[in-house]
């Protein structure tokens, strides 16, 4: 076969790795790719969000299969046009995407299939956003933006008077473009935090090992959000019957209300969650794999991860039995470059990739790197992920550590505390 990855981050770098390990796969192409996709597969010079290119590189090369990485090609129908030109392609058409792409969207879809989450009102004029934050007597609140923000939408409020500043930016001064015309206001949940992914055809859904992202960008998750800086696989608090309750109150509820809306989605659904008090809770949803979540999760696959994309796409997920899973902790620590999440530096030489990836068990994945001559240089916020399996989680972090530490460019950072023993909060058994 010959597979089609479409992105240019962590997670293509990971999937790369993980596909052409298949013994079906002939040849992998990414576009646009980066450095590390260089070494493994073939770049080919085209954006993701090129809707019409990638439809007529995938039918020139003659494509298997097509894996699309980031939501705005699918929320531009990218998975549409591949589909009515008849090649297999994992990720969902524009109506199952809108499950990420519009926040409003998918709070209706959550309220009329009765799937747990935080309480929200929509709002599509500033003035009744400020008046409903002037009236609130509970904070903090959550305000994001209705539209795709690359993980810039979403904003924690303490007060009426952050909520409106809030607001003006978005819908007055218009600061994420259209993205922000209407926003969500919502309750501010307590918990821990989940990232749970199943590729799925519609009808059955095969759920991957759950992860624990981190979001901000700071240790002990202070400082603005970010698209994720680390990743842990297993996740370390969730229990058997927290994660059958994810199945049963908000897996299979999305799938049915997905085909009660007649939307057919063959490709990954991810649900973001919050692990409350009250039970598990949808934050959001995404329509594709998540960075760096699909890093750890590729490192713990044991089986040929290829049948089970090639079945998504095709309708045919009952037909496979559940993969194997390495029992090994992963730890990934994402290297991120100066600035992010905000202007960040771009365009230093990286070094020491190969003395990384030398350690025991350690993989680098790339993200925002580009070739410059034969050397790696930083193109992007955040810049690689260093994975690592161990034992335990403690084994797999220093390693992870330990493979970070030998790599080198101006400008790198990370947080120090990924995998890192949490202390227990106190709880109330159920
Ligand atoms: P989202 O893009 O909706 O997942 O939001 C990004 C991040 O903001 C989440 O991963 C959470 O860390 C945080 N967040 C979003 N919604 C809430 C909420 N209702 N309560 C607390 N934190 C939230
Ligand atoms: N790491 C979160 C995401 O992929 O959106």
């Amino acid at each position: 076969m010959k597979v089609l990855i479409v992105g240019g981050g962590g997670r293509e770098h990971a999937l790369a790795w993980k596909i052409r390990q298949s013994p079906l796969v002939r040849e992998v192409l990414v576009a646009p790719g980066n450095a590390g996709t260089a070494q493994i597969a073939r770049n080919v010079a085209i954006p993701a969000k090129d809707v019409k290119s990638l439809v007529e590189l995938a039918k020139s090369e003659r494509v298997d299969l097509v894996v699309v990485g980031p939501e705005e090609p699918l929320v531009l129908g990218l998975a549409d046009e591949l589909r009515a030109a008849k090649i297999d392609v994992l990720g969902p058409g524009a109506s199952g995407a809108r499950l990420e792409g519009s926040k409003a969207f998918a709070k209706e879809f959550l309220e009329a299939h009765r799937i747990p989450t935080a309480l929200s009102k929509k709002f599509d004029r500033s003035g009744a956003a400020k008046a409903y934050l002037e009236a609130q007597k509970q904070w903090p609140l959550v305000i994001k933006a209705d539209g795709l923000a690359a993980g810039k939408g979403v904003f924690v409020v303490q007060s009426a008077r952050e909520g409106c500043t809030v607001v003006d930016q978005l819908m007055e001064e218009k600061k994420l473009g259209a993205a922000g015309a209407r926003i969500v206001i919502e309750e501010f949940l307590v918990g821990e935090e989940i990232s749970v992914l199943g590729i799925t055809d519609g009808e059955t859904i095969l759920i991957l090992e759950p992860v624990m992202d981190h979001k901000q960008v700071g240790d002990g998750d202070t400082g603005p959000n970010t698209g994720g800086m680390g990743v842990v696989s297993p996740h370390p608090t969730l229990t058997p019957r927290v994660m059958k309750q994810i199945e049963q109150h908000v897996l299979v509820p999305t799938l049915d209300g997905l085909r009660r809306e007649e939307i057919e989605f063959r490709g990954v659904i991810f649900a973001g969650l919050m692990l409350t008090d009250s039970g598990p809770r949808v934050l959001e949803y995404n329509c594709r794999f998540g960075d760096p979540e699909t890093q750890a999760v590729m490192r713990r696959l044991k089986s040929d991860l290829v049948p089970y994309l090639v079945a998504a796409a095709r309708g045919k997920l009952i037909e496979q039995q559940a993969p194997e899973w390495d029992r090994r902790a992963c730890v990934g620590v994402v290297a991120a470059s100066d600035g992010y999440p905000g202007e960040y530096r771009r365009g230093d030489p990286i070094e020491g990739l190969e003395a990384a990836d030398a350690l025991e068990d350690v993989v680098v994945f790339q993200a925002g790197t580009r070739v410059q001559g034969r050397q790696a240089v930083s193109d992007g916020g955040r810049v690689l992920c260093v994975t690592a399996l161990g034992k335990d989680l403690e084994e797999a972090r220093e390693r992870a550590y330990a493979g970070y530490d030998r790599i080198r460019y101006t400008g790198k950072f990370a947080r120090r505390d990924i995998g890192q023993k949490r202390p227990v909060k106190s709880r109330v058994a159920r």
